[in-house]
């Protein structure tokens, strides 16, 4: 077998799976991945913009805090079939039992951004989301200059719904947050047809 194989992740449970890829809960390997894409300064510009650095302990910590154990996130990493790497996380969070709405997020390793994972990824996302726990809506945000987040949302189908003028501080500059939402009536005209898995 060849050595680039994570057998380790190519065990762990398949929470929800697709052509190339699986989603697992987060577990306390991935740290360093999480913690080095958080604190990656290009990344961190396009995933919401800039955030505290943190010393690795605190970061586990905080993680195991607000993370581990809240109850209105869900946490997955993103594991590629074909070898078991670690490629990415994908996230639920302020998730209302009661209204039954959440944000979503999504963060790649460089190497795997543009070849249709993200879109893969989120539909699965989709799918446990509003045709699993029956939810109305699924919102999201990012500011106007992450092309590609702004594009993964508009091929999924999500609708620009508003602006928050100079929201969010990325390298000592204030741009707009851009903020989409997929309701299920929405989501069920687009994908009933066709499932990912
Ligand atoms: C945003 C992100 C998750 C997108 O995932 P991805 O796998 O690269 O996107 P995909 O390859 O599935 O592409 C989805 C669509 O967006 C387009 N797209 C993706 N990246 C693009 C880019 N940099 N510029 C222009 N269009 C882009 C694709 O062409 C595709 O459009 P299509 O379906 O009409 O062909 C990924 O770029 C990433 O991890 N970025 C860093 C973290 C981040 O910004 N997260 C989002 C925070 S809100």
């Amino acid at each position: 077998m060849p050595d680039n194989i994570n057998e380790k992740n190519l065990k762990r449970v398949r929470f929800l799976e697709s052509e190339r890829l699986f989603l697992t809960p987060i577990n306390e390997d991935d740290m360093d991945f999480h913690y080095f894409w958080d604190h990656e300064r290009e990344t961190q510009a396009l995933d919401g913009g800039t955030h505290r650095p943190q010393n690795y302990e605190n970061y586990k910590k905080e993680y195991y805090k607000d993370v581990y154990n809240n109850k209105k996130a869900m946490i997955f990493s993103i594991i590629l079939k074909e070898d078991g790497t670690l490629i990415g996380i994908i996230v639920l969070f302020h998730i209302s039992y009661f209204a039954r709405t959440c944000d979503w997020g999504l963060k790649l390793d460089k190497p795997y951004r543009r070849r249709g994972i993200g879109r893969e990824a989120a539909r699965l996302l989709m799918e446990y989301v509003f045709e699993e726990l029956g939810f109305v809506r699924l919102q999201s945000g990012t500011h106007h200059e992450n092309t590609a987040s702004i594009k993964l949302q508009e091929s999924l189908g999500f609708v620009r719904e508003g602006v928050f003028r100079k929201a969010r501080l990325v390298n000592g500059e204030y741009l707009d947050s851009i903020h989409f939402a997929m309701l299920r009536d929405e989501y069920e005209k687009l994908y009933a047809q066709n499932r990912s898995r």
